[in-house]
């Protein structure tokens, strides 16, 4: 172990093994975990647990906890848990592999929400009692504060709903994370709501600390552990046009004066797409830009390096390997420009629409007229969840969905007659972006949409069908304003399912 991170003389006496502190989480239980795109879950505890579990399952009894994180976590923690079948609910998103598979077979229940709705729903109880918070920490000061991890989530609320809290306090975080968080602590459920005293990305309005009454402190585990950090695959060449396409557009939207030439505060989703689009933007045109995200990931580290980024606000760091060594190595340079917050705050509705956010996020597929499917393979089959692009994508100043044209080989078209599963509207969605084209929705009525998605966003070997089902659909006598056919409208989902091709 690194120098002492544990200060408080009353936490110390708490100090035990992950085994220790995972016997005293019982079955059944509902226990608020920390964690958010693989960073600062806990990673020592949840391991502990599950053979704790296994050992239980063994001698033939059932033993199932409900499991609420930030968002996605690791391996060893929502894999451990549902490899061992351990997990009888989670929310409020997840992309973990066995979590996925234990989901579509019926064997683990899934709340997905939206992200900034977490908070608000566990005041209200609508999930139950929280009764266990294991929260990853960096430290605890003298006084008994806790110095936040990679990434704040959910925390604050866990900490302050649990019964109970054990800790795990990472060695393996750097201690310069120390001052890089802004806890607020002002949140309420109406009627006693405040507005929210922050009008710019880099406002800090609330706490350094995590606060934590010590004797709600059961067990204090000691770790050094990496995060997940997940390597990100270069940008691939439709990744690289869906960047361009949309760098193309900004720039024609600062030259009609929409936007400033700094443009405004940008949301990114993770993945590839994602980071092409960083990628260009630290290659274009575009200075002293800001980011208002949930996920702070390698593209915007090296935006923030390159000083094209100003700042970037956030509730976790998603990072590889190499982008870990860079901010630990250059750990004073990224506090002065990174805000970590709670993502009550980072997601929150009043926040984004006030600072005119730009929103970025992948999807599954969109339909003809906009609607958009983040979250479910063909209708039913969950991939992640629905995360904060719901929170971003209806009170952003401009909502953008991305997706290469097809999946699969080509198997798949992403533009489609009638989504299988909606997770924005039509009216929330404001920018549909795949390698072949942009299309900008603002402005258009239904059919206007339609032509200029199939247009602009389908694939050739799509496009023809597209218009075809289209112009039938006008032509049907059934109605002009949102022309479909029932019966054929969800036909190329079904199609591919028999035949594997659409
Ligand atoms: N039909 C069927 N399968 C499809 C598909 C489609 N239209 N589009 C993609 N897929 C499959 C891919 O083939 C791939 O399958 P595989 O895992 O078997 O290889 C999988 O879905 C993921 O696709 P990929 O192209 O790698 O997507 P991605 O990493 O860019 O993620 C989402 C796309 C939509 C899954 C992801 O952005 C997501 O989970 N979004 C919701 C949450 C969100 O927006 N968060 C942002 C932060 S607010």
């Amino acid at each position: 172990m690194t120098a002492p991170r544990i200060l408080c003389p009353k936490l110390r006496e708490r100090i035990m093994t992950a085994k220790e502190a995972a016997a005293l989480i019982p079955s059944g239980v509902n226990v608020g975990m920390s964690g958010f795109t693989g960073a600062g879950y806990p990673k020592a505890v949840p391991q502990a647990l599950a053979e704790h579990i296994r050992e239980h399952r063994d001698l033939g009894e059932k033993y199932r906890i409900s499991v609420w994180t930030g968002a996605s976590t690791a391996p060893e923690l929502d894999g451990a848990l549902a490899e061992v079948d351990g997990i009888e609910m989670r929310l409020p998103y997840q992309s973990d592999p066995v979590c996925r598979q234990k989901i579509n077979e019926g064997r683990m229940e899934y709340v997905d929400i939206h992200l900034s709705h977490v908070a608000q729903h566990a005041w209200s109880g609508f999930f139950g009692k929280l009764d266990v918070a294991v929260i990853e920490v960096a430290g605890v000061t003298e006084d008994g504060r806790l110095i936040p991890s990679s990434s704040i989530g959910n925390n604050k609320t866990w900490i302050d709903q649990a019964d109970r809290v054990i800790l795990e306090v990472n060695h393996g975080q750097t201690s310069g994370l120390e001052g890089m968080h802004d806890i607020y602590y002002g949140t309420a459920l109406p009627p006693r709501r405040k507005p929210i005293q922050m009008t710019a990305p880099d406002d800090r309005i609330g706490e350094k600390y995590l606060l934590c009454p010590p004797e709600k402190v059961i067990a204090v585990v000691e770790t050094n552990s990496p995060d997940r950090n997940s390597r990100f695959s270069e940008p691939d060449e439709n990744s690289q046009r869906i960047a361009r396409h949309l760098l193309e557009f900004f720039e024609a939207e600062v030259k009609s004066n929409r936007l400033p030439k700094n443009l405004l505060p940008m949301q990114s989703g993770v993945g590839n797409i994602a980071n092409a689009v960083l990628a260009g933007l630290n290659e274009g045109p575009f200075d002293n830009l800001t980011a208002y995200t949930e996920a702070l990931q390698d593209g915007m580290l090296a935006m923030l390096k390159s000083g094209k980024l100003r700042m970037a606000s956030a509730t976790a760091f998603s990072l590889s390997p190499e982008a870990i060594r860079e901010l630990t190595q250059n750990i004073d340079f990224y506090r002065e420009r990174i805000v970590l917050r709670t993502q009550e705050i980072s997601n929150h509705p009043e926040i984004i629409r006030r600072l005119g956010i730009i929103a970025m996020n992948g999807m599954i597929e969109a339909d003809i007229y906009g609607n958009v499917n983040s979250t479910h393979i063909m209708g039913s089959r969950i991939m992640n969840g629905i995360g904060g692009s719901g929170d971003f994508a209806r009170n952003g100043y401009i909502s953008v969905f991305m997706t290469p044209s097809t999946a699969k080989d080509g198997a798949i078209s992403s533009i489609v007659p009638m989504v299988s599963h909606v997770d924005h509207t039509e009216h929330d969605v404001q920018i549909v972006v795949t390698e072949q084209g942009l299309a900008d929705l603002r402005g258009l009525a239904p059919r206007q949409r339609a032509l200029k998605i199939i247009e602009n966003c389908a694939h050739p070997d799509f496009k023809p069908k597209l218009l075809d089902y289209f112009e039938r659909a006008c032509s049907s006598g059934r109605g002009m304003h949102t022309p479909h056919l029932l019966g054929e409208a969800l036909s190329w989902h079904q199609r591919f399912e028999e035949t594997g091709q659409m």
